[in-house]
Formats: C-alpha cells, sequence, structure tokens
C-alpha cells in the first residue's frame, strides 16, 4: 500500500496512506490533535483525578511514537511516573519516522534523544527510556490483548471505523474495559454515536467532549465499576 509523508495543520507531519486515503493523525494538526485528545482530555484529566504518581498506559496503535514522545515530555514537567505499553502489529520503519518532525517542533532538549530511544528500543521488552517513563511495545494485534485490571489509561488511536469497523465493536472494548483498573479512562479521538453505544454496552460510562481543532467531539469512556 502506497504511503507518503505529509505536513498537516499545525506544521506537524504525518504518515498518509494513500489508498484509503487515511492518515495516522488528524489533517488538521497532528501535535495539535495529540495534545488535545490524549494529553488534556486523558493525561492530565487522570493524574488530577487519581492522586497517584505513577500510572500506567496503555496506547492502541504505537505508530509513529507521537502520543509516547508528548507523554514523556509531560512525565518530566509534572513528575508523574508512567509504565507505558504501546500495541503496534505494524511498527513503522526508521526511514518514515526519520522524516517526522516532532522533536524539532516540540521544543524540549530532550525530545529528539528520547524519540530515537522509543524507536530503537526493543520490541517485547520494558526499556527504561527516562527515570520516571517505563516503556514496553508489544507487536502483536489489539484483537490478541488480554490483560486485565492494569491500566489507569488507554490512548485509543486505531484508524477510523471507516478503514477497519471491526476495532471500534463491543468485542474489542470488552477488551479495553477489562484491560483497565476501576474508574480507568480510555480516550479517543472518535465520535460516532456507533462507536458510543459500542462503549456503553460493555460498561462504560462515555461521555461526548469538544474535540481537537476541525473535529466537533471526542470520546472519553470510564470503567465504572471493577469485576
Ligand atoms: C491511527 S494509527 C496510530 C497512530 C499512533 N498512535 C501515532 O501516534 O502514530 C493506527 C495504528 O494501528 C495499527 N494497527 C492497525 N490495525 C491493527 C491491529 N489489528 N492490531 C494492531 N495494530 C494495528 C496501525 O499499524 C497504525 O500504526
Amino acid at each position: 500500500m502506497k504511503r507518503q509523508i505529509i505536513t498537516t495543520g499545525d506544521g506537524s507531519k504525518t504518515i498518509q496512506i494513500e489508498d484509503w486515503n487515511e492518515q495516522y493523525h488528524s489533517i488538521h494538526g497532528a501535535i495539535q490533535e495529540a495534545n488535545h485528545v490524549f494529553i488534556k482530555t486523558g493525561f492530565d484529566y487522570v493524574t488530577a483525578n487519581s492522586k497517584v504518581d505513577k500510572i500506567a498506559i496503555l496506547e492502541i496503535g504505537f505508530g509513529t511514537g507521537l502520543n509516547a514522545i508528548i507523554t514523556l515530555l509531560k512525565t518530566i514537567k509534572d513528575q508523574i511516573t508512567v509504565d507505558y505499553v504501546g500495541v503496534e502489529a505494524y511498527p513503522v520503519i526508521l526511514s518514515e519516522i526519520e522524516q517526522l518532525n516532532y522533536p524539532e517542533l516540540l521544543e524540549d532538549e530532550l525530545a529528539s534523544e528520547k524519540f530515537k530511544a522509543m524507536h530503537n528500543c526493543p520490541w517485547e521488552i520494558q526499556t527504561e527510556i527516562s527515570d520516571n517513563f517505563q516503556l514496553t511495545k508489544y507487536q502483536k494485534r489489539f484483537e490478541a490483548i488480554s490483560n486485565s485490571n492494569q491500566f489507569n489509561l488507554i490512548y485509543f488511536d486505531a484508524f477510523g471505523a471507516r478503514i477497519q469497523p471491526e476495532l471500534w465493536t463491543e468485542a474489542i472494548f470488552q477488551k479495553m474495559y477489562r484491560a483497565l483498573k476501576p474508574h480507568g479512562v480510555l480516550v479517543t479521538y472518535a465520535a460516532k454515536g456507533s462507536v458510543r453505544r459500542a462503549m456503553q454496552a460493555v460498561g462504560f460510562n462515555v461521555e461526548r467532549l469538544p474535540g481537537p481543532p476541525g473535529k466537533r467531539e471526542m470520546l472519553r469512556a470510564t470503567k465504572i465499576f471493577s469485576e
């Protein structure tokens, strides 16, 4: 499938899959979207409400590592320890990673070194990327996730339901619900009614919240009860 690197509305790059007319991030701004959906509505919300100094995050679709590097920089600033698990079936190749301009745009002297460390570290092995950020990348399909009661926060960043409807179903959200700790939170850029209903059907309490620029709404789902 033909892939190319494109520039999004905030100047940050993303990968476009031409045959699907689908991008890894919003064309209105990749960094802007990551900051709004995953950091502000997810990470900041969970850390403000859970009153813990250590959280476990599961990313559904590690992809370019954009959400991971922004989260790492945030952990240093906020002095929070993060155990970050990124699941990805089709790792992005290094020559594409090298064309992404996230380290320059994130304006942090550690960004370049840490972004490289995230991509160079081995798969399936927990690696310390910084004192307070442990990363484990698993090369496997989302359908194979079987964690239970482990994560405080899930970044659900699969390709859209138009492309991969099988990933926005009750069966997948059941796995996500199970993987979360009680009161754990899942955030996603999606806002479709069918997605919201699939989340509610497996027990999530779902909020519709303002989306990033270019998108009216997004969803935040909270696991209310323990199993
Ligand atoms: C929207 S992109 C991820 C964006 C990523 N979070 C980032 O910031 O670059 C979706 C990702 O899910 C991966 N993917 C698609 N189907 C998958 C599956 N069934 N299991 C695991 N990974 C999958 C793709 O390879 C892609 O990296």
